[in-house]
């Protein structure tokens, strides 16, 4: 038997040593490394222990599975004794390959639970009874905007304790509404911001965990919370801030202390004053109270916090939000005397850091925008009356520095205006903040206009990842639009490791689900704009769909299976005659021109949905093994695509709006399109249907979009999966209007709402993420790299050698770990290269324009003038099909050389 390398990058519900894991039976993954071809696992052996030492000693006390006869590596569930609540957890795998070679034991890594009972929780909510308040600006959507909407003053807690002597471990568990800081003597405890994550705090609040076993000291110690608005505001159906805290403390000989938030904490205002997600933050230094988080500080002008009531809590396991990057500005300018304009060159989700040193009480302010006026001051149009004003007022002495932590801004430029002399680029830097979704994608190709719009789309999804998926940074709106949230969600899994991300999504829609099935657009509801456009609401079905099937995760589409079916149940029970007539708002929002759909109707784009829904969910319902659910459902769609083409198609032309439906005129492109993409049009109208399509595109758009963000997102798979991928690709590289092109030629850095350049009010954000779906597309086709199967069980590779490209390169760290691609174009030929590793099959599509040419790996031929001449290792079929060759291979490193 030969030594085989054991697994790597152990993984606990998808985290590497995770605190706070809620589910009863955790599932464990692991990636087998090694770059030798073909191979599989045969079998696995997972062993958790509850002490580090009999795991050393290769003990599995808490679980041994034992050797399990299996290819899985991807959420295996926990099956061992019943988990503790707050228990820190250790395991290691190894695993068998398919030659009977067996890999030493994985290092160890751990795992920690949540507090898995109600009654585990012993501290209570408090807050400071006659907190201030300040007036603030906030859009109730359903009321309007109001002007007067109270929002409170920072609010201090702190608590002083003496801990006994040698704390072997000590963990805070602590939530605060909207959001909190939580210090620790004089320390900042972790690098989360604006935590915890958003929901609907009427029906639940995430509480984090961190670890302060090397922050408590001996003696006494002091605990300081300070809270923030965020979204827990009146305008909303909150009140004021609250926060819950305990901290669980176990001593080296067994003992336990809880120290627990109660109205025993003491509560007070201080430098941090007024703090709104949209309003900024105004912070005075020279009311900092020195100390107020340490130990001996004299609170005695402190009162007795108030004990409150509080929502129900559950453990936060998605990506914390933190700052990820610094930005330093490119340009620093004085459009008016005593105005500084720092252009940061990038459009960005954050705030801004201050360096500053002047006569205490002297007050800079800081604003920020997207876009300047023709005079070089701050353009705030598109802010749609967020204030987004930052104050600091000077203490007085040695440089201060300041940052915010409550509010974030979407911006390019800051504005300082009363900064104490002339300040230089030094004196403010730019900090990048967002869910903290760690990378998985890589995409490059030689078409530099695409790597640049895959830039933009990467910098604007992470600027709509605020805990929840944001339509725009920048607005008084910021909301969980479940529409572009479903349209960037294949997106944002090529690119990043959204399935906590989603986890919680999902878990919020639920939440946000009323009785009869329906949806709010916006999720989590704080605008409650019930019943949700079909477009909309699609994000249930869709995001569930895509947390299958790039993560293999079986468990989210079973737990929230009847939910989904309480949603198409209400779309059914919604329609007429199988048709949406009534749902429909939004539809293909934002097409050229135009705000709302032009040429593609309401109730097509309404139905469609309803179909698509339907389909996704009968799939699902097979996965689950759910036969009569997955039947009667796939009935269903019959039903509706039948109504669908009975109402919408006459001869081959889907109808549109431009002069009522139906009329005769060139057809619409999202009309089209979409029927095309789910298979709906009726076998003999297909070719003429798709030849309306391309004539749409090309004739009467002069190859361009005329799609909304609904046609947009499937525009380009029609056309490339039915034989015009050089048209798609001409599309998506315009550089004139509308398009991508467009928006860089005209200084993007992220992508626009609209396809205009605007600098006026209203509809007009310009990090937008929802026309990002098209870089999902460049993976699939110009890297050629797809999920066949749930999980990239299976992979599909299949480049589109479309226009100028010559090469092309995209690799994803999927949860079997990275799958690479890169394919260049040369004068001998075409040169492919792949890597899958263990636990993942390729089918390789390698594009031909004729039978006589020869098909080398690694240096064989194995392929020449339609014959199979060889196989090599790990390559199990060679097939000629219309205009590839279809090679399949497993595990490895391949090259392929087309000659
Ligand atoms: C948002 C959109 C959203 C839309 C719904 C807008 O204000 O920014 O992206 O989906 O409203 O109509």
């Amino acid at each position: 038997m030969a030594a085989i390398p054991a697994p790597t990058n152990l993984r606990c519900e998808y985290a590497d040593r995770p605190r706070g894991i809620v589910a009863p039976r955790p599932r464990f993954s692991w990636n087998l490394q090694p770059s030798y071809r073909g191979q599989e696992q045969v079998a696995y052996q997972i062993l958790v222990s509850t002490d580090a030492d009999s795991m050393d000693s290769g003990v599995g006390d808490a679980w041994d599975s034992g050797r399990v006869e299996s290819p899985d590596m991807v959420n295996i569930p926990y099956e061992g004794i019943p988990l503790g609540s707050d228990c820190r957890y250790y395991f290691r795998v190894r695993w068998w390959d398919g030659n009977g070679n067996e890999s030493p034991f994985s290092d160890v890594s751990t795992f920690e639970t949540a507090l898995l009972e109600e009654e585990d929780w012993v501290a209570a909510w408090i807050s400071m009874a006659d907190a201030g308040t300040f007036p603030s600006r906030i859009n109730t959507m359903v009321n309007g905007l109001r002007e007067d909407s109270p929002q409170y003053f920072g609010i201090y807690l702190r608590h002083e304790f003496s801990p006994g002597n040698s704390v072997k471990r000590a963990r805070i568990f602590v939530s605060g509404l909207g959001f909190y800081e939580l210090r620790l003597n004089g320390q900042k405890v972790g690098n989360r911001l604006m935590d915890p994550a958003q929901t609907d705090y009427r029906e639940i609040a995430l509480y984090s965990t961190y670890d302060a076993t090397d922050l408590l000291k001996e003696g006494t110690n002091a605990i300081g919370l300070l809270l923030g608005n965020g979204r827990h505001i009146e305008a909303y159906g909150f009140e004021k801030p609250r926060g819950i805290v305990q901290l669980a403390i176990e001593y080296a000989d067994g003992q336990k202390d809880l120290i627990v938030s109660s109205d025993q904490w003491l509560a007070s205002h201080g430098p941090l004053m007024e703090n709104g997600l949209y309003y900024g933050e105004c912070y005075d230094g020279r009311k900092e109270m020195t100390g107020w988080d340490e130990p001996g500080f004299d609170a005695s002008a402190w009162h007795r916090a108030e004990s409150v009531s509080g929502p129900g809590l559950a453990s936060q396991t998605m990506p914390p939000i933190r700052a990820t990057d610094t930005l330093r500005a490119g340009s620093l300018t004085r459009p008016k005397p005593g105005v500084y304009v720092f252009d940061f060159r990038q459009n960005l989700t954050g705030w801004a850091r201050l360096f500053v040193s002047g006569p205490a009480g002297t007050t800079v302010t800081l604003r920020f925008a997207e876009l300047l006026d023709d005079k070089g001051m701050l353009s705030l149009a598109t802010l749609g009356g967020a204030e987004v004003t930052d104050t600091y007022t000077l203490k007085g002495g040695s440089e201060e520095v300041f940052e915010p932590r409550f509010t974030y801004h979407g911006f390019r430029y800051a504005e300082i205006t009363g900064f104490p002399g002339v300040p230089a680029i030094e004196n403010l830097e730019a900090i990048f903040i967002h869910s903290d979704v760690s990378k998985v994608g890589d995409f490059h190709c030689s078409n530099s206009l695409v790597n640049k719009i895959h830039r933009n789309t990467l910098w604007g999804q992470l600027s709509n990842l605020m805990s929840v998926p944001t339509d725009c940074p920048q607005r008084g709106e910021r909301m969980g639009w479940m529409g572009d949230a479903q349209l960037a969600a294949e997106e944002s899994f090529y690119n990043f490791d959204m399935i906590r991300f989603y986890e919680k999504y999902l878990n919020d829609i639920r939440f946000a689900q009323k009785d009869d099935g329906s949806l709010s657009d916006v999720v989590p509801p704080y605008w409650p704009l019930y019943p949700a456009d079909p477009a909309w609401g699609s994000a249930y079905i869709t995001i569930a769909w895509f947390c299958y099937f790039f993560c293999a995760d079986k468990r989210i589409i079973e737990d929230h299976f009847d939910t989904m079916k309480r949603y198409i149940d209400f779309l059914a029970a919604s329609a007429d005659g199988y048709i949406i007539k009534t749902l429909g708002k939004y539809s293909d929002w934002c097409p050229p021109g135009s705000v709302v759909p032009k040429s593609t109707p309401v109730e097509l784009t309404s139905t469609w949905y309803f179909y698509n829904d339907t389909l996704l969910l009968s799939r699902m319902a097979g996965i689950l093994g759910k036969r009569k659910d997955s039947q009667s459902l796939s009935d269903l769609g019959d039903k509706i695509k039948s109504a669908f083409n009975e109402t919408f198609l006459e001869g081959s032309r889907y109808a549109t709006i431009q002069n009522g439906p139906l009329t005769r005129g060139s057809a619409g492109q999202t009309s089209q399109a979409l029927p095309l993409y789910l298979d709906m049009v009726p076998e003999d109208k297909k070719k003429n249907a798709l030849r309306r399509l391309v004539d749409a595109v090309v004739r009467v758009n002069d190859s361009h979009v005329d799609t909304g963000i609904v046609g947009t997102r499937y525009l380009f798979d029609v056309l490339t999966t039915n034989g015009h991928a050089e048209t798609a690709y001409r599309v998506a590289t315009q550089r004139t209007y509308p398009g991508w092109g467009y928006m860089i030629e005209e200084g993007a850095t992220t992508l626009w709402e609209r396809w205009e350049s605007l600098a006026g009010g209203g509809m007009n954000s310009h990090n937008h993420i929802m026309l990002g779906s098209i870089d999902a597309w460049f993976y699939r086709t110009i890297a050629g790299l797809s999920p066949l199967e749930a999980g990239w069980k299976s992979v599909c590779i299949r480049p589109y050698l479309m226009g100028d490209l010559t090469h092309a390169t995209a690799s994803v760290k999927t949860v079997r770990g990275k799958v690479h691609v890169s394919w260049e174009k040369g004068d001998e030929g075409l040169r492919l290269a792949v890597f899958l590793p263990v636990g993942c099959r390729g089918e390789v599509h390698i594009p031909v324009s004729g039978p006589d040419v020869a098909l080398l790996e690694t240096g064989a031929v194995i392929w020449e003038n339609g014959k199979v001449l060889g196989e090599t290792q790990g390559v199990s079929t060679v097939d000629m099909g219309t205009d590839s060759l279809c090679v399949t291979i497993g595990s490895g490193h391949y090259t392929f050389e087309l000659r």
